[in-house]
């Protein structure tokens, strides 16, 4: 018997069938052939948010959630965060390998090319409401430029693909400093082509009227390492949707608007905002036994920044992070406040038997909202500072999941729970349907 097959028999019937393994994993549709009878449409697999189900092969980013790894095309990440730029690391995502020299300056001559935005951008960020959150903001203009590049519908002509990615990489951090700029009234600045990527970001989001605007060198940095440790994540929860909308042939436009819908929840890269909030209202390392009780009771929120359905050891990113909030703190001169209370949420959140059983560590947000904090980035913008990096990611598993024969529209299926057919009734006819809550609470078990 191959050693590579799995043997299943179905008890309903009886009968004996052979899976092929490969990779570790059986194919799903391997499993219709198991059937009861000719009219059954065959076995299928249950798995509610993909808790055990690979959706695609991918030769971009590999982790290893229990010995906390985590390569870019086999780039160790803290390699990387030590020794490359982010537009290197973007150029490495979306073509396969690190750029030689002329390579990196030919991207980052182009993306520096196409940083400026429509001006009718302007337009519609204004009209914005003047407390809108700034994610939102990003999650629609970048889904309007769509309308500003009608040809990116053309998502099998490799030449326009790469021109679309270019620009979204580009006009990403335009769009994202200049929602910044409108929620706190001030003029938008256009992108300026002497500047690296994350310094343009600054300048736009930051400049008021200096004759010069100066950003030390390791704020810079710090942004660009920042914007490494989270350019990629595999098959997370906003790529998933990324490969999702893509997969029907929409445009990379309205993708990273969906990706980015998807990022923006406190689950995923809203979970930065959610941290310093979390820090907020802890506010004192005195309240922090309360706040753990809480937690571990159910009471209260999660510990956010602390667990990841993937790792389940310390999240590689947060060790660079955890490294990188002290080099920033020392060049800002002073110490965060809430860093004492993340500390020490910390250092009890890894002794306590309810974190260390579900194995819980820190993950990517637990530190990088006190570093943006220290930036001076409002709370509000953390989410937006994972889009814009995050969307080299997005884009280059965009083009692997377009030029991947195996893939199809994703179309997952259902276990139907409704009810069984029945006749429609016009509504002068039909009597209030109790809510299930009503119903439990009428029900004779209740009563009993
Ligand atoms: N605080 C308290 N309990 C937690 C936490 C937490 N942060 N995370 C998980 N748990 C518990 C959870 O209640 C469950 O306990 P039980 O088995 O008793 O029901 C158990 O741990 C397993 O949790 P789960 O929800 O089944 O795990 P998941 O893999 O579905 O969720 C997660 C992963 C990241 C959504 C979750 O850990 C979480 O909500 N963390 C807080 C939000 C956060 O920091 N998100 C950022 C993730 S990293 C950035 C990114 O890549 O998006």
């Amino acid at each position: 018997m191959p050693k590579d097959q799995l043997t299943i028999t179905d008890n309903r019937t009886g009968k004996t069938y052979e899976v092929p393994i490969q990779d570790g994993t059986v194919r799903a549709t391997d499993l219709r052939n198991i059937r009861v009878d000719e009219n059954d449409f065959g076995l299928m697999t249950y798995d509610p948010g993909y808790m055990n189900t690979c959706s695609c092969r991918s030769a971009i980013t590999y982790i290893d959630g229990d010995l906390g790894i985590l390569r870019y095309r086999g780039y160790p990440v803290d390699q990387l965060a030590e020794n490359a730029t982010y537009l290197e690391t973007a150029y490495l995502l979306i073509n396969g390998e690190l750029p030689t020299a002329s390579e990196l300056e030919d991207f980052t001559q182009e993306v520096t090319h196409h940083t400026f935005v429509h001006e009718n951008v302007k337009t519609f960020i204004d009209g914005f409401r003047y407390d809108s959150h700034p994610m939102g903001m990003l999650v629609a203009t970048v889904g309007a430029l769509s309308t500003f590049y009608p040809e990116a519908k053309h998502v099998k002509d490799a030449g326009i693909r790469r021109k679309q990615m270019i620009r979204l990489i580009a006009k990403m951090p335009t769009l994202a400093a200049w929602s910044y700029r409108h929620s706190v009234g001030m003029p938008y600045v256009y992108p300026s082509n002497e500047l690296s990527y994350t310094e343009n970001f600054l300048y736009m989001m930051k400049r008021i009227a200096e004759p010069k605007f100066e950003v030390r060198p390791e704020i810079v940095r710090a942004l660009d390492v920042l914007f490494i440790l989270h350019a990629d994540h595999e098959q997370n929860c906003s790529t998933s949707v990324m490969r999702g909308i893509g997969s029907s042939q929409a445009d990379p436009y309205v993708a990273v608007a969906g990706a980015a819908a998807a990022l923006y929840g406190p689950l995923h890269g809203g979970a930065n905002e959610a941290v310093l909030r979390m820090l907020r209202e802890i506010g004192n390392i005195s309240n922090v036994p309360a706040f753990i009780k809480e937690v571990k009771g159910g009471l209260g929120s999660r510990l956010m920044g602390f667990g990841h359905r993937v790792y389940k050891n310390y999240d590689p990113r947060a060790r660079v992070i955890k490294r990188l909030a002290d080099q920033v703190f020392e060049v800002v001169g002073k110490k965060n406040p809430l860093l004492t209370v993340a500390l020490e949420l910390e250092r009890i959140a890894l002794s306590d038997e309810y974190f260390v059983s579900r194995k819980l560590y820190p993950n990517v947000d637990f530190y990088s909202g006190l570093i943006y904090e220290a930036l001076q980035i409002p709370v509000d913008l953390f989410p937006v500072m994972f889009a814009i990096p995050r969307t080299a990611g997005w884009l280059a598993q965009w083009e692997e999941m377009l030029l991947d024969k195996e893939q199809k529209i994703a179309r997952p299926r259902q276990i139907y729970t409704g009810s069984e057919e029945r006749a429609f009734v016009p509504v002068s006819e039909r009597k209030k349907v109790r809510s299930d809550q009503e119903a439990v609470k009428s029900s004779p078990r209740e009563t009993d």
